[in-house]
């Protein structure tokens, strides 16, 4: 699949109002442009041969010139760049400019391709010109945006001969690119091609992908043309935000924290007035957790559901395209154990649902637990499904946040169809059950959960499991046969 073939493809689905190319030759790229784009063409040397809409704004001058004499919003009446391809000097501080100049004209949702980004080989690839095909040291542009500009996002496909990289996520006010020009110039100009080639993620964009892509436009990808297609490829990979509410549970908290960071999340974490160790917990990761904050316990517990939606959508569904929002006693899986919980979010994410329901399977301690042992985690191994409560609903698409209610409601857009699993570890030990029972938990008024604790003080005796009513966890695949009766325990 060549770059032409690729770059139409991606005008049909962006559909740019306003397109610029950098590099236009003869004007082979540029015939593809969408036929009711805007079209600005930037060359000191063009030579038009190939068929192009006449309405075209060509320059014929260096795009250095161009930037320096013309103002962009001028030329396109007020409107910014959706588009851009650069393709002009093959020397990556020519390109580097080139794309600190279009920046600065896109808007949140435009994209940047680039051309040359997979070098072949060493002579090809060098700043001075010794061979026919060139490609020249444009390929250093990628390692300078992932070391200067973490914040964009870079996907690079395989079309012949030399790759297109397609840029997202652009900041048309950021200007650290600008700011550090010489430095980055000083640093990568005489950096050598690297012996054995260059490690890059490269996607394949075979018949069967393109076809994928072909019949695709609209919103979706309008919005985001990079996860649009990377998602379309099956390979995105969602930024996770987890979040967790304590309230002494901190025995467990440790190893809340670590499941969620195992698994690619960030972190947000409100303390809600605990006065176990979850404090001294907490300041062990201090430094990974992205939101911490105290609530004071007066603060009602079943607005503190709303309140943290409220933050999350004030604050984070923008940057972060996954929540995952276990209680902190509770540990996600996927539906089965071949691969971590993040992989099975990935293949959510790539898919079109939104939201995910998991199995509460219920870890419970018993007489086997080695008392020793001090992680809650390793200690009990001892659970069984608990059938009649209704799948909870703990991950979904950050786009899709609503206000949570205690009870976890339904989000917009399809449910996954594969029921997830969550370890919930409820009761880890005696002390720790009669603490619950009656402090941590009595008094509670709203709600199933106050006529759980309720009961649950009533007999304590029956609340001691036998090892031998539950099932083991081996590490194999989790049972769902559903052999104990959780109702005997809570009501
Ligand atoms: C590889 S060709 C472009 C091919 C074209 N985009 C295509 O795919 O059909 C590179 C072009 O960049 C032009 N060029 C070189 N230096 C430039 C500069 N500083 N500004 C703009 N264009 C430049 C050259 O004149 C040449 O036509």
């Amino acid at each position: 699949m060549n770059y032409y073939q690729t770059l139409e493809r991606i005008h049909k689905i962006v559909k740019p109002k306003v397109y610029l190319e950098v590099g236009i030759r003869n004007g082979e790229s540029l015939q593809y442009a969408y036929r009711d784009s805007l079209c600005i063409g930037i060359d000191p040397n063009y030579d038009m041969r190939f068929p192009y809409n006449k309405s075209n704004l060509l320059f014929k001058e260096t795009s250095d010139d161009f930037f320096k004499k013309n103002d962009v919003l001028e030329i396109t009446g007020g409107k910014l760049i959706d588009l851009a391809f650069i393709d002009g000097m093959h020397l990556f501080d020519f390109v580097l400019r080139d794309f600190i100049n279009v920046e600065k004209h896109t808007n949140k949702n435009s994209l940047i391709v680039l051309h040359d980004c997979i070098p072949k080989d060493k002579e090809t690839s060098s700043r001075e010109r010794t061979t026919k095909y060139w490609t020249g040291d444009v390929w250093k542009i990628v390692p300078i945006l992932k070391e200067y500009r973490p914040d964009l996002e870079i996907m690079i496909l395989d079309s012949e001969p030399s790759g297109l990289c397609l840029i997202k996520n652009l900041d048309k006010g950021n200007t650290v690119l600008q700011e550090k020009f010489d430095e980055i110039v000083k640093k990568y100009l005489d950096m050598d091609y690297p012996q054995g080639g260059i490690n890059q993620e490269i996607i394949k964009m075979d018949n069967v992908t393109l076809e994928k892509l072909i019949g695709n436009n609209g919103t979706e990808s309008e919005l985001n043309i990079v996860t649009f297609l990377k998602r379309k490829l099956g390979i995105a990979k969602p930024r996770c935000l987890g979040v967790l509410l304590c309230y002494n549970d901190g025995d467990i908290l440790e190893e809340a924290i670590e499941h969620l960071l195992d698994n690619n999340h960030d972190l947000v974490v409100w303390n809600h007035g605990s006065d176990d160790n979850t404090k001294e917990v907490l300041d062990k990761y201090d430094d990974k957790l992205l939101e911490r904050k105290y609530v004071p316990r007066k603060f009602d517990f079943y607005n503190l559901y709303q309140a943290m939606s409220k933050n999350l959508i004030n604050n984070y569904i923008n940057e972060y395209d996954w929540i995952s929002w276990p209680d902190q006693d509770e540990f996600l899986e996927g539906p089965d154990r071949k691969k971590n919980y993040y992989a099975y979010i990935c293949d959510v994410y790539n898919s079109k649902y939104n939201w995910i329901r998991f199995n509460n399977i219920n870890y419970w301690f018993t007489e086997r637990d080695n008392l020793s042992e001090k992680s809650p985690v390793k200690r009990i191994k001892y659970y069984s499904i608990f059938p009649g409560c209704s799948p909870r609903i703990r991950s979904w698409r950050a786009n899709v946040t609503n206000i949570r209610e205690f009870n976890h409601n339904e989000l917009e857009g399809e449910q996954y169809p594969k029921l997830f699993n969550l370890r919930h570890y409820p009761m880890r030990s005696k002390e720790q059950m009669e603490g619950r029972i009656n402090r941590d938990r009595a008094g509670l008024k709203r709600g199933q959960l106050n006529v759980h604790y309720e009961n649950m003080k009533k007999n304590y005796e029956r609340l001691q499991i036998s090892s031998n009513k539950l099932n083991f966890d081996d590490g194999g695949e989790l049972s769902l046969e559903a052999d104990f009766d959780w109702n005997k325990i809570y009501f």
